[in-house]
Parts: structure tokens; sequence; C-alpha cells
């Protein structure tokens, strides 16, 4: 059983149909990738996973649980978590409490709790730094706990973005763009990064623009063409689809200047 199944899933906003009949998944341990020319429908089908849009048809199937009309704190506590295609942080915050927050969602106090500093509060406070260090650690950015999130140089903050998914407990990772706005070395940097998650035992579901990046890291390749799967395979067999060329070449022609959130 794929620990995410993903059938005929459908949405449309107004008249324009998004996402229309896409099927796909991802079994465990693997690094799958989505990807398609700008307005293909590629965050939509993530906003669908994550339960801020209810998908008109479908369903989804993450670790043989339906979720298609939880809400996005159900399904981050069956274990998805996401990242944004613009960096979303508490800027003004430290690094670790960035993580911490990740981890709200399965604490047992609450919001209040910590706003009042009860005794509660304080007992889980301990247990909840030491898990946040460690994974400040496995991405890499212990060197920086206590900075300010907004110092840390853009690549780190993808990190971070990542290290406060991986905060929530998740199995499935949900990567919209992290190469977005990326140098070459950052991006060869954030490759090398995701491998290591795979290697850690996460499986991986990436929207990515960045073509060395997917081509070089995903297992397999799904793309999305107005709101439509054209293709599916390895990447060796998606680099030579002609109607994967066609679909980014009309891009190239039409629209490379079109909105990419
Ligand atoms: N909330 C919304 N309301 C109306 N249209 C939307 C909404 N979200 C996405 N769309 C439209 O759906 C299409 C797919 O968008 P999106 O999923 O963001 O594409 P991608 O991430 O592949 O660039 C676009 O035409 C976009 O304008
Ligand atoms: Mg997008």
């Amino acid at each position: 059983m794929p620990l995410l199944d993903v059938n005929n899933i459908s949405i449309s906003f107004g008249g324009l149909a998004a996402v229309s009949g896409f099927s796909f998944h991802v079994e465990e341990g693997e690094i799958v990738s989505i990807i398609g020319p700008n307005g293909a429908g590629k965050t939509t089908v993530f906003n669908m996973l994550t339960g801020v849009y209810k998908p008109d048809a479908g369903s989804i199937k993450f670790d043989g649980v339906e979720c298609n009309g939880l809400a996005p704190q159900e399904i981050v506590k069956l274990g998805i978590a996401r990242t944004f295609q613009n960096i979303r942080l508490y800027k003004d915050m430290r690094v670790i409490e960035n993580v911490i927050v990740g981890m709200h969602i399965n604490q047992k106090y609450g919001f209040f709790d910590m706003l009042l500093r009860t005794k509660k509060f304080r007992t889980c406070e301990y247990e909840s730094a030491k898990r946040a260090q460690q994974i400040l650690e496995m991405v890499g950015l212990s060197q920086h706990t206590h900075d300010y999130a907004k110092n840390l140089p853009y690549g780190e903050q993808r990190k971070l973005e990542i290290a406060r998914a991986i905060a929530t407990s998740a199995k499935l990772l949900i990567l919209d763009e992290p190469a977005a706005g990326m140098n070459t070395g950052e991006s060869e940097s954030l490759m090398h990064f995701i491998r290591t998650l795979k290697d850690k035992g996460f499986t991986i579901l990436l929207i990515e623009h960045d073509m060395n990046v997917v081509m070089n890291i995903s297992d397999r390749i799904y793309v999305l063409n107005y709101g439509k799967k054209i293709a599916e395979g390895l990447p060796e067999e998606i680099v030579s689809d002609p109607q994967v060329i066609t679909a980014y070449l009309g891009v190239t022609k039409e629209g490379k200047d079109a909105a990419g959130d």
C-alpha cells in the first residue's frame, strides 16, 4: 500500500478547472516530484493534500486513512507537513523557537498555558527544547539555535522551514519549490540536504521548478499542465517526453512572467 494514494482529485475555482482528475501515489521512502509550468495546478494539489482546499471530487489516502475533508490540523496530526513556496517563518523569533512552534500540534498544553507559562507548560518546555535541539542538529542548523530567523541566509531559512515541518513528527514532507530563489551553490546544497532526509527515513513529495534539482533527486516524476497529468515516470523518461518538452517550451513563449505563487 502506498503511503500516499491520491485518486482522481479535481477542483475548480469559478469556471476554472485548476486540477482535473489527477491521480498519483508516493511509496514510503521515495522522493517524488510534481513538475509543470506556472499555473499548472501544483500548489493547488498541495493545498488539497494539506486540507487548505477540499477537492470537489476524488480521494486522498494517507497511511490508509481518507484525508479528503479533514481540517489542516488533523492532516498534520496524521503525519503530513509542508513548506511554502514563499518561506513562512516567524522571522522575529529565534531559530529554536520556530522549531518549537512546529511541535505545538503534538503538545499537551494549550496556547494559553504557553502564554501564561503555567506549570504544565514549563514541564513540557524542557522536553520540547531538547527535541528541537536534536532536530536542529539533524538539519545542520545547531550553530544558529539562538539566532533570529530573519538573520539566517536564505538557504538556511529553507532548512529551518523544513526543520519546523519535521518537528510536527511528519512522515511525509511536502516541499513547495524549495529551490526557488536559490543560486546554483545553494540549490546543490539543498539537493544534498533533501537526500539526507530520505536517508533518515522521510518520504518526500516535491514541487520544483529547477529541472536540475528535479532530475537529480527524484525517484519518480509526475508532470501537470493545465491541471491535468500529461506524463509520469522516471527522470530519464520525463526529459525525453515530447509532451513535456512542448509544455515547457509553450510556457517560455507565452508567459514566463506569470506570477509564481
Ligand atoms: N484560491 C484560488 N482562487 C482562484 N484561482 C486559483 C486559486 N488558487 C489557484 N488558482 C488558480 O489555479 C491555477 C493553478 O494555480 P497553482 O496551483 O498556484 O499553480 P502552480 O503552483 O502550478 O504554479 C491557476 O490558474 C491559479 O490562478
Ligand atoms: Mg505553485
